[in-house]
């Protein structure tokens, strides 16, 4: 990790802050700040207190590692396009036809050596042994990130288990809630590999052994994200990038290896028949997690390096540091993703849909229902079936990335006869969906679709809002968009008092005004904001319940919903930043903001 520090530092990637600050809200709120400007910094806080337990640590915190593409670039060893091709390059074992070709293939070959990891006596990481009674927080300074979080939480550990008959190892990342009597409740969700082997423990009745570990080279940790196949361990994929074999050192007390040169080790069981109360969590979709019965470690040992750092990231409302994790997911994974679709071109998931709520992907369609196919295909595979709406557009659109250009290429083709509504798995994470981890997907399939023709009457948004309001109780205020377009969209801000359906019995004849009209609540939403727009449609829509259509109107309720929708699950709130706490942060001058950065990030209620 100081190896990092050092190149972050030399780079001009990282911050040091050596005020004192808070482990509660302090710097979880300076870390996520810092992630909203243009070029954020890592951070690394050396002077950390828990002033509620009275502790002061010699443990410096660092965050935002992977917080742009330059810090990512220097922690994967360069561009993720180059792992990418030299995975590419083993899916597609092609005969090297010159000596150049057959000199690269050689050298390709050759770094296989490097996948599999390899078993050392000693590690950094045991070079402190501490009392296994001793309180988490008071060896390491464990973040609260969120005012309404259930506690503090771990969250960059790498969570290291092993199937039943130890034939498999996974590493995953899940975050660790701290709880009073010093458990740790371990979210691995309910579509996760190590929770497929908890279910192997819990059958055959044995307690399960796990490892979390904190910190050493960061690309474990992200490692510990890739959406790997099951029985694949994650580490193989850090010897490829790395062109290093990862090296382990045995646990002590239980019968698992973690990378040696790792900050913290925590090892312990799991009671398959005991479960605990996790969360609530303000999570990376920018809302809270409700609290759900998850398993938790009872602590066997604890160990550290000599002088260790402690590493956490920050996640809540986009961009935070997941952009760039999951960009390099997304860029790492194209030729695997083209095994099962090769006719993919590219696809992007921007991180306003939170990565699982949004894919575009362009494609070279050979046949009939061709795309559709591959959505289905996606829906059905690993974790890219978390995904909740698609759209698909053929390889001669704009760059997918060319977020302007993309969403005005949609709007000119879209039609309702494009749309492909069924329902799947969803993440853990969704809220939308008045079932748990299951509900609404949406296709859009624009592979086939020309450019339409359609226009509006021409009236002002006063007049608009007037003829609206005399059919719908409540309207705050009124935006068009994507106005010289045949699918002009109306944003509304409202109080919802009634459901949807009937509100949408009232105004489908207005089909001459505009084609779309998008409901949304009065609190937090600024009309004006496209991102953030478009970051709480995705997340609040199921699209089985929320869209409705008629011959030439479509009406999509992002409003938070309530029993009169038929909704009784628990609604979440955002995530937001406590005043107090930002006012703080400023007088001592570790963050700097005004009102609108403040708006602009939807960072406080408003
Ligand atoms: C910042 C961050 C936090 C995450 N937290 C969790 C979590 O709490 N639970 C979970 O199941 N997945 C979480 N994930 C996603 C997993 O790390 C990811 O799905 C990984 O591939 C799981 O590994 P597995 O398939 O080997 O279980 C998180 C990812 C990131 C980037």
């Amino acid at each position: 990790m100081n190896r990092w520090i050092k190149e972050l530092y030399k780079n001009d990637e990282l911050l040091i802050i050596d005020k004192e600050i808070d482990t509660y809200l302090e710097i979880a709120h300076a870390s996520y700040l810092e992630m909203k400007k243009e070029n954020p910094k890592a951070l690394l806080f050396t002077n950390v207190v828990n002033a509620q337990n009275g502790i002061k640590y010699t443990t410096p915190v660092l965050t935002n590692v992977f917080g742009s593409y330059k810090k990512c670039k220097i922690v994967f060893g360069g561009e993720f396009e180059g792992v990418a091709a030299k995975i590419d390059g083993f899916l597609k074992l092609k005969k090297p036809k010159t000596l150049k070709e057959k000199i690269a293939k050689l050298k390709d070959i050759l770094s296989l050596r490097f996948v599999l990891p390899k078993s050392v006596a000693h590690g950094e990481c045991q070079e402190v042994i501490y009392d296994k009674d001793k309180r988490l927080d008071e060896i390491m300074p464990i973040l609260t990130t969120w005012k309404d979080d259930g506690g503090p939480f771990i969250t960059m550990g790498q969570v290291y288990t092993k199937s039943l008959d130890g034939g498999m190892r996974n590493v995953g990342m899940y975050r660790l809630q701290l709880f009073a009597d010093n458990t740790l409740g371990l979210h691995w969700q309910i579509h996760k590999d190590s929770n497929h082997f908890f279910h192997e423990y819990k059958k055959a009745g044995q307690k399960m052994p796990v490892a979390i570990a904190i910190g050493g080279d960061p690309l474990y940790t992200w490692c510990a994200t890739a959406p790997m196949p099951k029985g694949f361990f994650e580490l193989m994929l850090y010897g490829l990038i790395r062109k290093k074999r990862a090296s382990l050192v045995k646990c002590k007390s239980v019968d698992l290896e973690v990378p040696s040169d790792v900050d913290f080790v925590i090892e312990g069981y799991v009671d398959p028949t005991k479960l605990k109360d996790e969360g609530p969590f303000g999570d990376h979709t920018g809302y809270y997690t409700p609290i759900e019965p998850y398993p938790f470690l009872e602590i066997s040992t604890i160990t550290s390096k000599k002088n260790p750092i402690f590493y956490a990231t920050v996640v809540g409302k986009p961009p935070i540091e997941d952009k760039y994790m999951g960009y390099a997911t997304e860029r790492i994974f194209l030729p695997l993703i083209k095994t099962t679709a090769p006719d993919i071109v590219d696809y992007a998931m921007p991180e306003n849909g939170v990565f699982h709520n949004l894919i575009l992907a362009k494609i070279e369609t050979l046949y009939p229902g061709h795309a559709k196919q591959v959505m289905h295909a996606f829906w059905g595979v690993g974790q890219m079936s978390f995904v909740k709406h698609a759209i698909f557009v053929p390889k001669d659109a704009p760059n997918l990335r060319d977020y302007g250009g993309i969403v005005q290429y949609i709007a000119q083709r879209f039609d309702f006869e494009n749309m492909l509504i069924t329902e799947g798995i969803l993440d853990a994470l969704d809220h939308s969906s008045d079932k748990f981890a299951f509900g609404g997907k949406l296709g859009i399939d624009l592979t086939e679709a020309s450019p339409k023709h359609r226009s509006f009457n021409d009236i002002s948004n006063d007049e608009l809002k007037s003829i609206l309001s005399s059919k719908i109780e409540g309207i705050k205020e009124l935006c068009c968009y994507l106005e010289n377009t045949p699918n002009k969209t109306v944003c509304l801000k409202l109080q919802k008092k009634e459901r949807a359906s009937e509100i949408f019995e009232r105004i489908k004849e207005l089909g001459d005004y505009f084609k779309i009209i998008v409901l949304f609540d009065e609190k937090n939403n600024d009309l004006s904001n496209p991102y953030m727009l478009f970051w709480r449609v995705l997340n609040n829509i199921d699209a089985k319940r929320d869209l409705f259509l008629d011959k030439n109107i479509m009406m999509v309720d992002a409003t938070k919903k309530t029993e009169i929708d038929g909704y009784d699950r628990w609604w979440p709130n955002d995530t937001v930043c406590e005043r107090e706490v930002l006012e703080n942060l400023k007088k001592k001058g570790i963050v700097e903001y005004d009102e609108e950065f403040l708006k602009k990030w939807q960072i406080v209620d408003f």
